[in-house]
């Protein structure tokens, strides 16, 4: 991730790397409370939708989603660890904000990075929006991860031992491309 390009060879980037179990299933609880609230809210969604952009519109109107909402409380109170899966490592990637989004567009270059690295060890990774949302929106706990004032957290993902092997590459959708030839 050290070696990944960014705009202006800025390297505007920092990290916070847990690997304490007991802090990734605080930052795990911390984060899957949004399921608690949400499965609460579910049924008052009729008054919140005119406020809602299209998108979070269609999801919250979706039939699946309550299906979807009420198996993640069921494997949380299982005692799953449905943020983190259970990874011994988490990292988060924190930046200060600079011209037109332009930190989180390197963010997602240099965990791509170290995705890519890690897949080249025999390790595992994902990419985790719900953390990286529920940082964002605390004070309390961005300062318990050591991320300064003033400075957003761009992208957290975790690092283990992979659950299975690929045998091939998950199915896509065909690229939309425009040709200008
Ligand atoms: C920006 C971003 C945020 C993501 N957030 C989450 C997340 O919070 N939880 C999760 O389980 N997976 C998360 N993912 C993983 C995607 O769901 C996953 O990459 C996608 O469904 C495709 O699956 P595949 O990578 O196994 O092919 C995220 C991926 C990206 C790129």
């Amino acid at each position: 991730m050290r070696y990944a390009p960014s705009a202006s060879n800025r390297q505007n980037w920092r990290y916070t790397v847990i690997t304490d179990k007991k802090e990734i299933n605080k930052l795990s609880k911390e984060t899957s409370n949004f399921f608690r609230v949400a499965r609460k809210l579910l049924p008052l969604r009729f008054l919140v939708v005119p406020f809602l952009g299209a998108s979070e519109r269609r999801r919250v109107l979706d039939p699946s989603t309550k299906i979807q909402l009420d198996s993640s409380l069921e494997s949380m109170n299982e005692g799953e660890d449905i943020i983190f899966f259970d990874a011994p490592c988490v990292i988060i990637l924190y930046a200060r904000k600079y011209t037109k989004n332009l930190a989180a567009n390197d963010a997602g270059v240099a965990l791509t990075h170290g995705m890519l690295a890690a897949q080249a060890l025999g390790l595992g990774t994902c990419w985790i929006g719900f953390a990286q949302r529920k940082l964002n929106g605390s004070r309390k706990l961005k300062k318990h991860y050591n991320i300064p004032k003033g400075f957003d957290v761009l992208g957290v993902i975790t690092v283990g031992q992979p659950a299975m092997e690929y045998r091939r590459a998950p199915p896509r959708r065909k690229l939309k491309v425009h040709w200008i030839e």
